[in-house]
Parts: structure tokens; sequence; C-alpha cells
């Protein structure tokens, strides 16, 4: 009898004390997270702050004040059951409240400082008091909802940078060019999507997936590679174009010549080309004689380890993502390589240590790359936690994204992450690399 008490309370310890290593990971986890966008938000001046730079983004003050708002909504009011402690921003600054062309008329970044820090202070307490193991997954889509929030921060910022030039320093001297290579990926199974407890809802389940033998890009397509595109007129021939590619050519005022972030500067040829759409990705495949990849088959490039015939959470392995293996946001200091991070792009080849078991680089930061699949829900989709997250956009008009960029943080960078957009955006940081059946 004595005994069995004494296990059972063994048991209660061992799993308080794992309840309490998870707390603190997720304590450090969003200081981090905040740390890097408070990093943002100081750069910030009171007139970028409420520029609407896009018809399709909202000011970056407006996203400041909706991670706030989300935080509060998903933690304080819905999990912790506690009053809304800023009533007056709801409407502002819910997903679906106000079109976003009245999002310009904000709280001032104090207001909005303010905002962020007591609603923080209100969700580390009830960190402390939650039970973890009934809310962990919320705390993870919390930390990657701020994560994709300061990604579209850094695009508006990118976007006013284009609107406004100002001359860019040569980022360094020209290198011989890195020759585009394909790797064969051999026929057979891989796991797609994930179960882990960081897993959004449009990547669950993990399930098996057959794909016969293709050859994918080692590389993303470089700034040297897209030039002879350009060159040779690759945007005035319609043989190239897919029909939606070309009328989105041809539509708006704004005459489409070259990618949205390109600079024409040969420093930067060894970096992935920037700023595409679906489109223009798919007109230089066409060009080069092959194709985008589907999802699963960039999916399978970056993860699968044919090998010990097993799964890696990032191409490299299940080490956390870091300036030794990829381009990602929020890391400030040099790898062993000697790559120093700038929040920018990178040359193609600069994390040899992050290549895939396939030998896939790049795979991870840097560039988004589009796919050709259609953003769609696994079998047994579940929304989580809303229906608004992923299932509403399950409408045959947004394809997937994969890898993540330069300005995409660690917690939403994985091989399964999925990001989607509409195929006529190009505002995003989005590249691509191709395949060949
Ligand atoms: C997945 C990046 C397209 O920002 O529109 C943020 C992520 N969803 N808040 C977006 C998201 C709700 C989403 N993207
Ligand atoms: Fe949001």
């Amino acid at each position: 009898m004595r005994l069995e008490l004494n296990k059972s309370s063994f048991k209660d310890v061992k799993q308080n004390c794992a309840g309490s290593i998870v707390k603190s990971q997720i304590r450090d986890a969003f200081q981090e997270c905040r740390r890097q966008t408070l990093v943002l938000l100081d750069k910030i001046n009171s007139e970028i702050f409420y520029y609407q730079a896009h018809a399709n983004f909202s000011p970056i003050g407006w996203h400041l004040g909706h991670i706030a708002f989300t935080e509060s909504l998903w933690l304080l009011e819905r999990s912790a059951s506690q009053k809304c402690l800023f009533p007056q921003y709801r409407k502002l600054y819910t997903a679906d409240g106000l079109p976003k062309s009245q999002r310009v008329e904000l709280p001032s970044i104090e207001e909005t400082r303010y905002y962020l820090d007591t609603v923080r202070e209100k969700v580390l307490d009830y960190l402390e008091v939650t039970d973890i193991t009934a809310t962990e997954k919320l705390w993870f889509f919390l930390l990657q909802h701020e994560s994709q929030h300061c990604e579209t921060i850094s695009l508006i910022w990118e976007l006013i940078k284009t609107q406004f030039p100002t001359s860019h320093s040569p980022l360094s001297i020209p290198h011989p060019p890195i020759p585009q290579e394909m790797i064969k990926i051999p026929a057979g199974e891989f796991l797609m999507g994930s179960d882990e407890i960081d897993a959004l809802d449009n990547e669950m389940s993990e399930h098996s997936v057959y794909l016969d033998t293709y050859s994918i890009d080692r590389y993303p397509v470089t700034c040297r590679d897209f030039r002879d595109f350009i060159q040779v007129g690759g945007y005035k021939n319609i043989q190239y174009w897919s029909d939606a590619g070309w009328s989105w050519l041809h539509s708006e005022n704004i005459k489409k010549t070259k990618p949205l972030y390109w600079h024409d500067d040969v420093a930067w040829d060894n970096h992935p080309v920037c700023g595409v759409s679906y489109y223009e990705a798919e007109a230089y495949a066409k060009f080069v004689g092959k194709r985008l990849p589907t999802e699963a088959e960039w999916e399978k490039a970056a993860r699968w380890d044919i090998k010990s015939n097993s799964d890696r959470k990032y191409p490299w392995g299940a080490a956390e993502p870091t300036t030794e293996y990829c381009n990602c946001a929020g890391n400030s200091t040099g790898n062993s390589a000697g790559n120093i991070y700038k929040p920018q792009t990178t040359p193609v080849n600069a994390y040899p240590q992050g290549q895939s078991a396939y030998g896939m680089y790049d795979a991870l930061g840097n560039v988004w790359e589009w796919t050709s699949s259609w953003f769609d829900g696994y079998p047994g989709f579940e929304h989580y936690p809303y229906v608004g997250y992923s299932q509403v956009y399950f409408d045959g008009e947004h394809r997937v994204l994969k890898g993540g960029s330069w300005a995409t943080r660690i917690w939403a960078m994985r091989s399964s992450f999925r990001n989607w957009y509409y195929p006529h955006v190009r505002e995003i940081f989005a590249g691509f690399r191709c395949v060949r059946d």
C-alpha cells in the first residue's frame, strides 16, 4: 500500500517536472520571439507605422496590435476565461473585422506598445497556472502567429524600400556563378505532414505518400539564372506563360518586366531570385524545360532520409534552425562557413550544413519556394484553432509555398510547414526551384 502510494506520487512529481520544463521552454520562446518583434518595432517611426504600402497589406501598426489582440483572445479570453482588457480594440484588430483600407486609423506607437506589454504580462502569469498538457498546442500556435505577422512586417518594410528607392550598397565582390544541378529522387514512399505539438492544423496528420522518380534542382533559381529569362525577352514571350499567367502579366497598370525585389547588380548573382509571383516562377520553369515541384516533391527532397528510411524534422536533422544551417530571422551571429547574418537573402550555397539527406540546399530559409500544389487539407483535416486560420483558404485559389525565408522565425520553419498565397502575389519573399520527371 505504502509502496504504491509512493510510486504514484513519484509519477505526479515526474509529470509536474515535465510540465514545468515545457512551461519554461515556452516562456523562453515567447520572450525571444517578442524580443525580435521589439527590434522590428524599434526601427519604425510613426510615418511608417501608419503607412499602407499596398492595398493587400495592412499597415505595420495594425499587425502589431493584431498580435496583441490574438494573444489576448486565445489565451486570456478563450483559454483562461478572463474578461477582455481592451474591448475598444476588438473591431479594429479582429481578423475578420474591418477591410484593410480602414485599418489606417490606429492607436499610436506608444499605445500599441502598452497593449502588447499589458497583454503579455497577463499571458505570462497565466502560463504559470495553466494546465500545460491541455493548452500546449495553443502556445505554439501563438508563437507562430506572431512570427508570421512579423514576417509580413518585414515584407511591408521591403515594399516601402522599393517605393522610395535608396541606392543599395554593393554586397560583395562578384563570385563565380553557382551552376544549377539536379538531384535524382528515386521512386518510393515518404512521410508528409506532421503530428508534432507545433504542427498547425493544415500540417496534420502525418501520412505516407508514394512518388515516382523525379529530379529536383539542388539550389533555388538564382538571379544569375533568372537574368537569362529577362534578357531573352521572357516577359514578352507568350509561349512561356500559362493563360492565367499571361493575363496577370497584362493586368493592372504596373508593367512587369522583372521580379519585384530585383537588383540590377551582379553582386546579387548567386542569391536566389526573390519577389516573383507563381506565374513568373511557372514561366521560368517552362523556359528551361522544367516545371515547378508539387508540394510532395519538394517535401520529400527536403525531409526524407532514404538511407535510414526515416524522416527529418529539418532538412539537416533534428537540431533547431540556427545560422549554421540556414538563413532565417532573428540570428545575428556568423556561422562557421564565415557567413555573417544580414536581414536579406544569401548566396544559395552558403549553408552546406543545412542540406537535406538528398543534398538539396537552402530548403529552409532564404526564400519561400512556390509549389504547383493548391492549398488543401490533408485527409482527416480538423480546423484549429478556428476555421479562418486555414480552412477558408482551401478554395482552389491559393498555392502552397514551402521552406521559409530570411525573414521567417525559427518557430515557423520546418519541412512540413505550409504557407499559402494567391498565385499573383509577389510582395512576399518568394522564389522557387524546378523539377523534371
Ligand atoms: C499563412 C502567412 C498566409 O498572414 O495571412 C496570420 C498567416 N493567419 N494570421 C497570413 C496568418 C492568421 C497567414 N499566412
Ligand atoms: Fe493573424
